[in-house]
């Protein structure tokens, strides 16, 4: 691997991604077996520091860095000396006094696991920086394409809601790119940056049209409180134009697969029918995100690359 961290996929180098990928289906057989552990981190440190809400990312990792035979910490920010007036600066390197080797950290702010680079010494991985990238997030979205399809050079994936907002969006722009994937943005004109197509992407307005040109929709969540910004209608109009429900997927001739990161709004930008459906590899997608962290976690913290995992 050429990077020690794991900041974000602008240009990441594609050969570390497929590693990675390959490199996650080797730990998914280790997530099959009886005992479902492995020595590859023993005598690691890993603290998850996450100052904002996360289900899947926090237990993921966590459960990638056990498997994996690491020490796991977890620092929850609203239980932390934050409380009390402690700044960032100070907080981490008291974590990094107590000698650790990786923080994994969610962050609100853009950029602040670049920040933190600056502070401490141990590997930073980033899992999700506010508006901006959630790295490890596409990693496992395109493993789970990669483990559907075969293949992602040349896959058409739509990634279809608030793409502004998205961290998820960004990641996967720039990951699957790398890859060779074809990316359609689409979603409300309010939701989809006017700078969008200087990614390289396509931006389509018309649902029904990116069905049919797609082979796999990541369905990313509205989030509820953009509606205050006044940048949608209402649920009804989103509902109506970017949901995806079954009507509108049974009026196509073909099968789409169906992704989301989670959380989900049923019955807003996706139907539980949909969601529930074969065509949605949703739960793939988490099983993915424990193999996935867990290779990044070998590959950056065991230097072992070239070898199998043990
Ligand atoms: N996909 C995702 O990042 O979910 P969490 O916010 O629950 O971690």
């Amino acid at each position: 691997m050429k990077n020690i961290h794991l900041l974000g996929l602008k240009n990441y180098p594609r050969e570390d991604i497929q590693t990675i990928i390959d490199t996650g289906y080797r730990f998914k057989e280790v997530l099959e077996r009886p005992i479902k552990k492995v020595p590859s981190l023993q005598g690691k440190t890993i603290v998850n520091l996450f100052f904002e809400n996360s289900t899947r990312t926090r237990i993921s990792f966590e459960l990638a860095q056990k498997r994996l035979s690491a020490d796991t910490v977890n620092f929850s920010a609203s239980t932390s000396s934050l409380k009390k007036g402690e700044t960032f600066k100070d907080t981490v390197q008291n974590i990094e006094a107590m000698k650790i080797d990786a923080v994994v950290m969610r962050h609100p702010t853009p950029g602040s696991p670049l920040h933190l680079t600056k502070y401490i010494d141990a590997i930073i991985i980033n899992a999700g920086d506010g508006t901006h990238e959630h790295p490890t997030q596409a990693i496992l979205d395109m493993m789970s394409l990669h483990e559907k399809f075969g293949y992602l050079k040349g896959l058409k994936v739509a990634i279809v809601g608030d793409i502004s907002h998205s961290r998820v969006a960004l990641s996967n722009i720039y990951g699957l790119q790398i890859m060779g994937a074809e990316v359609t943005l689409c979603g409300p004109s309010t939701l989809i940056p006017t700078h969008a197509e200087d990614l390289g992407v396509k931006v389509n307005y018309n649902l029904d049209e990116v069905i049919e040109w797609a082979d796999a929709i990541n369905v990313l969540r509205i989030q509820r409180e953009r509606m205050q910004g006044g940048l949608l209608p209402s649920i009804r109009e989103y509902r109506t134009l970017f949901g995806i429900t079954n009507e509108r997927l049974e009026s196509h001739k073909k099968e789409v697969v169906i992704l989301h990161p989670g959380p989900m709004n049923r019955g807003v930008e996706i139907d539980s029918a949909v969601a529930d459906s074969d065509q949605a590899i949703i739960l793939d997608q988490v099983l993915n995100g424990v193999a996935s962290r867990m290779a990044i976690l070998y590959l950056l913290l065991g230097g072992k690359q070239e070898k199998e995992p043990k």
